[in-house]
């Protein structure tokens, strides 16, 4: 018998955090289980920062369906399993993941909800082989967790990301250019190939499929010669041309930690490239966090609250160390253990190495084919 389950949310926040909490709350104080929220992801279990999360009138986890962010704060860059810490005016990495044991025995807490991407999962494995018991809830406006059709927080990305591609198209008409619009994602191309299809983009770049630009350029030719003088090219931040390297801005998190580097500036670098090989004016937009912030689409909406509905489910039933997951259209679960992958070594994780298990985009994905079978250039 559970009597008293914990949150937290850890990396970039999405839309759809407050939804899962919500259901989950929801879920436990309709089976009288007692729900603690901690503040800003595994940092706050690491200090015992919490809250108790209530959703009757007035208390804090009541209206917040709707609500952008995270009520109870978000961490990245907080692996408590490789922690930086200053020790003689140096940084080390530490673990200290058993301060959080010892936090989590102390506190009572019977199942910790994780909710984030790979990293945070990884972590959520981790500690379920120092016998915490834990589920994690798949979130990432990336889409790029292992073993599930859809992260929370994606569905809501594409549609900022479309609405954008809407916009940009009436002015691109116009003034007759090439408008670039770089979008979010990582190491994965969901995010610019699902959106390219639903705004009607006619090219679009993604982490997978290194890029000729002769090509992208060639289609915005072939367009001209069919009367077309403007044209939308969707790249991801992680694109890269055939040969070439990732596009980094600057590093984030101070530079700690791993995967610590700010992608971002490929978009420019096609706009100018385009213009070289066309003759045409472009314009690049970089979406950025607009895609993270502000209300769910009701997709993400209703898909949070399953996630989370479906995470206490679980916790009642007692399975635990594993993700819920939606598989061929259907809420389910599967262990942490397989979402983790090749990367069972405790401690650091990279975001962009093989074993690092990402889920990317497959050439065989139906959104690659649809794509290209409506002529949608996709660099090759
Ligand atoms: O993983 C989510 C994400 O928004 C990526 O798409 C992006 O590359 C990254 O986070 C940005 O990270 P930060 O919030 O540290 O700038």
């Amino acid at each position: 018998m559970i009597k008293k389950v914990a949150i937290l949310a850890n990396g970039g926040d999405v839309s759809g955090f407050n939804a899962v909490i919500r259901a989950i709350v929801k879920t436990a104080q309709n089976n009288n289980i007692e729900c603690l929220g901690f503040i800003d992801g595994y940092r706050g279990l690491l200090n015992n920062d919490y809250v108790v999360l209530e959703t009757s009138s007035n208390c804090n986890a009541s209206g917040i369906l709707p609500k952008g962010g995270s009520i109870i704060g978000s961490s990245t860059n907080a692996n408590v399993f490789n922690y930086p810490v200053e020790e003689n005016g140096e940084r080390v990495y530490k673990d200290l993941s058993e301060i959080c044991v010892e936090n989590i025995k102390k506190d009572k807490i019977d199942c910790l909800f994780t909710l984030g991407g790979d990293g945070t999962q990884k972590s959520a494995r981790d500690f379920s082989l120092r016998g915490v018991n834990v589920i994690g809830v798949p979130k990432t406006i990336d889409n790029d967790v292992a073993c599930t059709d859809i992260t929370f927080g994606y569905n809501t990305a594409v549609s900022v990301a479309t609405e954008a591609i809407d916009r940009l198209h009436t002015t691109g008409e116009t003034h007759h250019r090439i408008m670039i619009l770089e979008v979010m994602g990582r190491y994965a191309g969901w995010i610019a190939l699902e959106s390219a299809i639903a705004g009607g983009a006619d090219v679009a770049l993604i982490p997978e499929i290194p890029y000729d630009i002769e090509k992208a350029a060639q289609k915005i030719m072939e367009r001209r010669k069919q009367g077309k003088d403007f044209s939308i090219v969707v790249v991801a931040e992680g694109a890269k041309a055939k040969g070439g390297e990732l596009v980094v801005k600057d590093t984030r998190n101070n530079g700690i930690g791993v995967d610590n580097t700010k992608l971002g500036g490929v978009g420019e670098q096609v706009a100018k490239q385009l213009e070289k090989l066309t003759g045409l004016e472009a314009r690049c937009t970089v979406l950025g966090y607009m895609q993270r912030g502000g209300i769910p689409t009701s997709f993400d909406r209703v898909l949070s609250t399953k996630y989370g509905a479906k995470a206490m489910e679980l916790a009642l039933e007692g399975k635990f160390n594993v993700l819920t997951v939606i598989k061929d259209g259907k809420l389910n679960s599967v262990p942490l253990e397989e979402v983790v992958g090749n990367n069972t070594k405790i401690g650091a994780v990279s975001g962009n190495t093989p074993e690092s298990n990402l889920r990317k985009v497959s050439m065989e994905d139906d959104l690659v084919k649809t794509a290209r079978n409506i002529g949608i250039n996709l660099g090759d």
